[in-house]
Order: C-alpha cells, then sequence, then structure tokens
C-alpha cells in the first residue's frame, strides 16, 4: 500500500484546502496519506510525494515551505524519491507558478523522479481549483501505482 506525503505551501489557504481536498479523495481511495503544513524533511519517511503549493512574492515559495526547500537544497541526492506538483498561481504575473516550477526543478536536480507533468491551475481561469485538482488526480493514482 502508497504512503502519500502532501506538502503544502500556502499563505493564505487557497493551496492548503486543494491539499485536503486531494487528501479526502485519497483516502477515499484507501491510499494512506499524511498532510504536512509546515513540512521538516525528517518527518518525510515515505517516498511519493504530492507538493501542492500557491507563489507569492514575485515568484517566491510561500512562507510556511521556505524552511523545507532550504533544507531540500542541502540534501545531496533524492534519487529514492517520486513527486508530483500542484501548483495555484496568477496568470497576471509574469512570475505565474513559479514555485511549482522551482521546486520541479530542485527535485529532480537531486536526482528525484516527477511522476508526471505539474498541474499548474491559474485561479484566474478556475472558480473551483480544488475540483480542477480532483479530476487531475486520477493521474496521478495510475502513476503510484507503477512505483515499487
Ligand atoms: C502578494 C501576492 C503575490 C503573488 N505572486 C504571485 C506570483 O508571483 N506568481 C503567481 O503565479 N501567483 C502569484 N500570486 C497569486 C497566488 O499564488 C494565488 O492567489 C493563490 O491562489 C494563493 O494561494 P494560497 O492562498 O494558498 O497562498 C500572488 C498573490 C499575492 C496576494
Amino acid at each position: 500500500m502508497q504512503h502519500i506525503e502532501i506538502i503544502i505551501g500556502s499563505q493564505m489557504g487557497s493551496a492548503e484546502y486543494v491539499a485536503e481536498q486531494l487528501q479526502e479523495a485519497l483516502e477515499d481511495q484507501s491510499i494512506v496519506t499524511t498532510l504536512h503544513e509546515r513540512p521538516v524533511l525528517s518527518d518525510l519517511s515515505h517516498s511519493i510525494w504530492l507538493i501542492v503549493t500557491s507563489t507569492y512574492g514575485a515568484g517566491d515559495y510561500p512562507d510556511n515551505l521556505i524552511p523545507f526547500i532550504n533544507e531540500i537544497d542541502q540534501k545531496d541526492n533524492l534519487d529514492l524519491l517520486n513527486f508530483a506538483v500542484v501548483g495555484l498561481g496568477d496568470s497576471s504575473y509574469d512570475t505565474f507558478n513559479h514555485a511549482a516550477k522551482n521546486c520541479e526543478k530542485l527535485l529532480i536536480s537531486k536526482g528525484a523522479k516527477q511522476l508526471l507533468p505539474n498541474l499548474e491551475l491559474n485561479v484566474l481561469d478556475e472558480a473551483l481549483p480544488e475540483d480542477t485538482a480532483l479530476a487531475w488526480l486520477p493521474n496521478f493514482i495510475k502513476e503510484i501505482t507503477k512505483v515499487a
């Protein structure tokens, strides 16, 4: 049975809400999850991460994610890790979904395996971003079933 570490990057709660909806849907399918609102690398013992993050500032990570990103930065190797990223952003910024994109790049640079392309939600288009994320979720579930 897979265990998914759901990692939240959220300043005002929208990405957190999406992450909670994804958690509920995964648990409905008997997939075990742990939600990390203040992620700490040493708390993550399972090798599949689902990162749900908004972007703030000028393409920055939300505050709660910054210490975790710094921890990852200092790791030499994460080649046993599998991950997917859901980003929430606003396309009126030049730095649309940069936190999601930078997180993807960072993990790949550490040797982690990306399970599927980022889902990058545009809050200008999405009245209910959680619905689009829930519609995407079966793609993620399909990929995690392939992870040994
Ligand atoms: C001050 C501020 C800066 C933002 N900067 C960006 C940005 O650089 N790129 C982007 O794609 N979205 C940006 N956004 C949009 C947020 O990512 C978006 O509103 C998101 O839904 C917020 O999610 P959260 O409530 O989980 O933090 C910004 C929003 C605010 C209020």
